[in-house]
């Protein structure tokens, strides 16, 4: 079993007001942090998306630049942790929890959540429509691990938009497992959140 990890760092950081992949955290820009998390957290090799030192060329949509990275895969990876360079704060714990519970067996995919905090309203001009039960709905975070033939075959599957890389293999009947996600391990979306990020740091 070698654990391999794609870091997508591509994008046009639109809502951030420019590339955020190169933007200081600490000193050190965000790919560092979600490179470091990995290779800390048990994968072998790291796979970069992106305009970086050794990265590979992006695509235009994430999921474009996720395939990007499968192609520069090494052949012997068996099982591969997808992850966004904007979520500097995910930890080699949670690494771990995603490899330890993709390696046990029996899923195609594992994903961190987080139960949902604020109550969740389906709304459309200025109207609340229906409150959402929220018991049963939590958020996505990355790192997200799957095996790669899987994760290879979702890509060939069908060529939506997507979510999250998750999505890909449950449009294909595949099986999702979760683990725990963390609070801290927020995504990098608008300038403030750099802010935020810093705070959540010991
Ligand atoms: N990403 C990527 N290739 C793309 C789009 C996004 O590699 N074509 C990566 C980003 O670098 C980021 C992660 O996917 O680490 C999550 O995407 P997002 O936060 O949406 O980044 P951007 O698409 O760059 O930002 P925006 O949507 O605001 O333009
Ligand atoms: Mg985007």
């Amino acid at each position: 079993m070698t654990v391999c990890g794609i870091l997508v760092a591509a994008g046009r950081g639109e809502r951030f007001g420019g590339l955020k992949h190169a933007a200081l955290l600490r000193d050190r820009p965000l790919w560092e942090w979600g490179r470091d998390a990995l290779l800390h957290g048990g994968v072998s090799r790291v796979v970069l998306v992106g305009d970086l030192p050794g990265g590979v060329p992006g695509g235009v949509r994430r999921r474009d630049s996720v395939r990007a990275g499968l192609e520069a895969l090494p052949r012997t990876a068996s099982h591969v942790l997808v992850h966004d360079a904007a979520r500097p704060l995910a930890t080699p714990d949670l690494v771990r929890r995603v490899i330890d519970r993709l390696l046990a067996g029996g899923v195609d995919a594992v994903v961190p959540v987080v139960a949902v905090r604020d109550t969740l309203k389906r709304v459309g001009d200025g109207w609340v429509v229906h409150t959402v039960d929220r018991g049963d709905l939590a958020a996505a975070q990355t790192p997200q691990g799957f095996k790669v033939a899987v994760l290879r075959a979702a890509h060939g599957h069908d060529d939506d938009d997507a979510g999250d890389d998750a999505v890909l293999v449950e449009r294909m009947g595949g099986s999702v497992a979760t683990v725990e996600g963390e609070a801290s391990n927020l995504k990098i979306t608008y300038p403030g959140d750099l802010a935020l990020a810093e705070a959540w740091l010991p």
